[in-house]
């Protein structure tokens, strides 16, 4: 026999809705196994066989697999590499065919999501969606009024790139919380040094609805909980 799931998991684990939902879809009767309704989350079921419905839809949800790594100092994000460690290199190998969504440069730590989910890699990534990432920034220097101002007018960077408004907060003691609604290429960086605040240490801590778990140590992964996807999903 194959394994054996909660139903109300089942549904939470594509993604589509939150536990919550399943269970209320559930509770209306929209819900069917192998053609009957089924209305208690608890009943188990094996994915592999079962053919599970919501309003006459039959589910799939092995798709696809998303990861959070909290991405350590050092490693490239990049899927391969001749000579330098990349941040597959930290997966197992059942995980080698996902690829990171979006860059984080070698130095810079923190959350980067790793999937097979081309098309939505492609959303979040996509310029035209504007997903904020947040980013901690140890600095050389303090950020002030005027930075914050000039952040939020659109940082001109030294090759003329123009940026778009971000936010800036000051944490005190050389540390700032930046928002960018883009990522170009080391733009937290530029964006610093444009102001004279170089950049000694980042972070990233979000990207849309996704926070890094503190409880990840750098170099430690996990799969997104069913209400982590949801809220991708949605964006
Ligand atoms: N901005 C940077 O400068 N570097 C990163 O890794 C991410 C954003």
């Amino acid at each position: 026999m194959g394994k054996q799931l909660r139903l109300d998991k089942l549904l939470a684990d594509t993604g589509r809705w939150s536990r919550k939902d399943a269970k209320l879809l559930l509770k209306q009767g929209r819900v069917q196994v192998d053609g009957s309704v089924e209305k208690s989350g608890d009943r188990k079921v094996d994915p592999e066989l079962a053919a599970v419905a919501v309003d006459g839809e039959v589910l799939r949800w092995t798709e696809y697999r998303y990861l959070m790594l909290n991405k350590p100092g050092g490693v490239l994000t990049a899927t391969e590499d001749r000579r330098q460690k990349t941040v597959l290199d930290l997966l197992p190998p059942e995980y080698r065919d996902l690829f990171p969504v979006g860059r984080l440069d070698k130095d810079t730590e923190g959350l980067l999501l790793l999937t097979d989910d081309g098309a939505l890699a492609h959303h979040l990534l996509s310029p035209r969606h504007h997903v904020d990432k947040r980013y901690l920034a140890n600095i050389d220097g303090e950020v002030d009024a005027a930075d914050v101002q000039a952040f939020r007018d659109g940082i001109v960077l030294g090759d003329g790139t123009v940026c778009l408004s971000a936010e800036l907060e000051s944490m005190g003691q050389g540390q700032c919380l930046v928002t960018l609604r883009e990522g170009k290429f080391h733009q937290v960086k530029r964006m610093l040094a444009s102001r004279g605040k170089p950049v000694v240490g980042l972070k990233r801590l979000s990207m849309g609805p996704l926070q890094l778990d503190e409880t990840l140590k750098p170099g430690e992964f996990r799969p997104l909980t069913a209400e982590e996807q949801f809220e991708l999903k949605k964006l």
